[in-house]
């Protein structure tokens, strides 16, 4: 028999916002189900949990923090805030990788906005992350996710990327369900077949307590 002790799990769920002025923004459909799944399942585990939450409707699962951020500038700086003391980073966020440079105070009249849009990179939150002892990301392709997977994990010094085809029936934005692969540093993939959100995230949760049992 194998005892964990409790851990401290952040967990990131949904979309970001990254707005052109108050009423307009670049984003993406994440529902934040999958985030809201690992919390859900890590905090029934006995974990302490926070979900730091993009723009999403999903109610707060029992005994979970919720802390709600717009942009991914927010969200890096809600999980910096609260990385200090975590055990496991949980990245389910669909980060925009990309902001307006420029956000109008006010509403722009159709006459103001520009033909093009100037965008400035935003920053990579996992990957200036180097804190926790176990941390975790996604991969939300279309197409082919092992490869780009594995290119992730290597990348950001994960211990477990997440894979999944957001093309594929019953995988990705929105759905109860996914069909996801585990991909480790090692390289190794580990196909799952199509399973609710939370009997995904419970095989997160019960790999993060693996690694950090492993020391
Ligand atoms: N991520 C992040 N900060 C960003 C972008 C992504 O922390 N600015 C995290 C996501 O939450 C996810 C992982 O990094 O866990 C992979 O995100 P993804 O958008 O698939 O990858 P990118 O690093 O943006 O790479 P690419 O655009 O080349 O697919």
């Amino acid at each position: 028999m194998v005892y964990y002790t409790a851990m401290r799990f952040i967990v990131t769920a949904g979309p970001t916002r990254e707005h052109l002025d108050p009423v307009r923004f670049l984003s993406n459909p994440s529902t934040g189900r999958m985030g809201f799944a690992v919390a859900r399942a890590a905090r029934a585990a006995g974990h302490a949990v926070t979900l730091v939450a993009g723009p999403v409707a999903l109610k707060t699962p029992p005994g979970v923090r919720r802390i709600d951020v717009v942009s991914a500038r927010d969200m890096l700086a809600a999980v910096r805030a609260e990385v200090a003391d975590a055990d496991v980073l949980v990245m389910t966020a669909a980060v925009a990788d990309w902001r307006p440079a420029r956000r109008a105070k006010s509403k722009l009249k159709k006459g103001e906005m520009p033909d093009t849009l100037k965008l400035v990179r935003n920053p990579d939150i996992l990957k200036s992350m180097r804190g926790p002892r176990v941390r975790i990301g996604f991969a939300a392709e279309t197409g082919l996710p092992d490869a780009e997977a594995a290119r992730k994990c290597r990348e950001k010094g994960l211990d477990l990327v997440v894979g999944n085809d957001v093309t594929r029936p019953g995988s990705g934005f929105g759905t109860t369900t996914n069909r996801v692969s585990l991909v480790t540093p090692d390289g190794s993939v580990r196909h799952l077949p199509l399973m609710s959100k939370l009997a995904v995230a419970h095989r997160i949760v019960a790999f993060a307590e693996r690694i950090a049992s492993d020391g």
